[in-house]
């Protein structure tokens, strides 16, 4: 039976990489029935809503949506349909892999992180003021005990399902004494609870080094939006930048996957996007259904087609066109 899942194919790149994503998809034999619907700048333009009722009632049939990247303008009023999307569907843990893939000319070899990053709350609930008359603007990073729990401990159980070893959490409790305080103490909490992993945790300037110096002494990282954010933008550049590495968003009911990457409007209908990512978040897709032997499939494939370093995308120095990319590679995913 095909698995209803909502399509959104997002602005700039979006639609290019996410139809080379569903292309890609398809040819593991998993079957989708497609709801299509509009998100982002897009659908500001076509219906003066930049998140229409009926993508939400998709979404909330669903409980499942692919979607490409948004714009947000900066500077405008427009808040992120992304960050409202998460909190909507309460899709508390962004699960960001970052997995080298071979020819992709990163600064090291055999790179294999994950990050979880807390999705809903920090300095990304949108409560912010502006003091017109003193010329200040302040902006809340609010963190719960609820919210610091799950992520911490969906951070644990998903490293043990993986099979990994470490897992360390990344704060600036140093400074932010209440929120990234409560944030570690928490953690420290859980930790107790999970023996068997190595819990440390790192200061974020401090990981930042860290990573871009010995990235391979890391295993798992849990941090919060903000920093998770960041982070995760400079862990793709470790693997050959951002147009390789996949997310996925995870709820108690809701998931939706997307790319780490934005709507990249400096190639946008070129044709030149690498689909990677998104078909990264496509293969973590298929995992969330339980289609583990498709996800290998394209697991396997992607490696396979990077390996043969033929069909690559101009971002990693190749000739190949998206689609040129997608097509070969959906091949060797039908052969598998
Ligand atoms: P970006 O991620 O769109 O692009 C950064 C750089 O990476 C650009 O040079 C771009 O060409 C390159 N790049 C990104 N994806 C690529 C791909 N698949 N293949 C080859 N090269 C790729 O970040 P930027 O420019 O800061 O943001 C553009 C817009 O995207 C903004 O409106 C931002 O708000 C939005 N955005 C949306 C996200 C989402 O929908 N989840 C996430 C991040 C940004
Ligand atoms: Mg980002």
């Amino acid at each position: 039976m095909a698995t209803p899942a909502t399509l959104i194919y997002g602005d700039g790149i979006g639609p290019e990489v996410v139809k080379a994503t569903v292309h890609v998809l398809e040819a593991t034999g998993v079957e989708f029935e497609w709801d299509e619907q509009q998100a982002g700048l897009g659908a500001y333009e076509a219906t003066g809503n930049p998140l229409p009722d009926a993508t939400v009632e998709s979404i909330e049939r669903t409980k499942l949506a692919l979607k490409g990247p948004l714009t947000t303008p900066v500077g405008s009023g427009f808040r992120s349909i992304n960050v409202a999307l998460r909190k909507r569907f309460d899709c508390y843990a962004n699960i960001r892999p970052c997995v080298t893939l071979p020819n992709t000319k990163g600064p090291f070899e055999g790179i294999d992180l994950m990050l979880y990053r807390e999705n809903t709350e920090g300095l990304y609930t949108g409560i912010e003021y502006r003091d017109d008359r003193n010329d200040i603007a302040d902006a809340v990073a609010r963190y719960s005990r609820k919210g610091c729990e799950r992520i911490v401990r969906y951070a644990f159980e998903d490293a043990i399902k993986r099979g990994r070893k470490r897992l360390t959490l990344v704060h600036k409790a140093n400074i932010l004494k209440e929120t990234g305080g409560m944030f570690l103490r928490i953690g420290k909490e859980i930790a107790e609870e999970y023996p068997q992993i190595q819990f440390d945790d790192r200061i974020v300037d401090n990981m930042a080094m860290q990573l871009v110096i010995r990235p391979q002494e890391y295993d798992s990282i849990v941090t919060s939006n903000l920093f998770g954010d960041i982070l995760s933008d400079l862990m793709s550049g470790l693997v050959g930048g951002l147009g390789v590495t996949g997310s996925a968003n995870i709820g108690e009911e809701h998931a939706l996957f997307e790319a780490v990457h934005g709507s990249a409007p400096d190639i946008a209908g070129q044709g030149i996007a690498n689909p990677t990512a998104i078909i990264r978040s496509g293969e973590m897709m298929l995992r969330y259904l339980g289609e583990n032997a498709a996800a290998d499939a394209v697991a396997t494939a992607l490696h396979d087609v990077y390996a043969e370093n033929t069909h690559l995308t101009s971002d990693l120095g190749g000739t190949a066109s998206t689609s040129e990319f997608a097509d070969h590679l959906a091949a060797r995913v039908a052969q598998i």
